[in-house]
């Protein structure tokens, strides 16, 4: 898979460590930054992975932050992302069954590099079950782009 990949500081190491596991995987990465441990604003970041995804440029994005909390909040301000902050496999693999995520987020400051691996491998190997949920993606499509908007 094609993959963006977006940090802020306090997961710029992070990053980096989870594009060797992913380049390792097999997958072809674009990362948009940051790129140094120097104090940057995540909803940049969040952006430039969005629109990427936003775009069809990339299949998947992934975004870390200190929580994974500003990056979930930026990336599903963009029509069309629908992005997961997952601390759990379990809550990986539904988010994918069942809302057909496509932007992965995690928390640097409160998972570690082990728990983000395996996070991230049970999120690009399950596969969305579509039926009734494509009823309700539908829908939160259509109320973003509504009297919400
Ligand atoms: C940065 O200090 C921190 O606020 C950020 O990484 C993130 O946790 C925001 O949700």
């Amino acid at each position: 898979m094609k993959i963006a990949i977006g940090s802020d500081h306090a997961a710029y190491e992070a990053k980096d460590r989870l594009k060797v596991f992913l380049a390792s995987a097999g997958h072809q990465i674009v990362d948009v930054g940051t790129d140094s441990t120097e104090s940057c604003d995540y909803p940049d970041y969040a952006a430039a992975v969005s629109r990427s995804v936003q775009s069809g440029a990339v299949d998947r994005g992934v975004l870390i932050c200190g929580t994974g909390i500003g990056m979930s909040i930026a990336a599903n301000r963009f029509s069309g992302v629908r992005a997961a902050l997952c601390y759990t496999e379990e809550l990986a693999s539904l988010s994918r069954l069942h809302n057909d995520a496509n932007v992965l987020c995690m928390g640097a400051r409160t998972q570690s590099i082990d728990s983000m691996q395996s996070i991230l491998k049970v999120w690009l190997n399950t596969d969305w079950e579509g039926d009734r949920h494509a009823r309700r993606l539908g829908k939160i499509e259509m109320n973003s782009g509504g009297d919400n908007a």
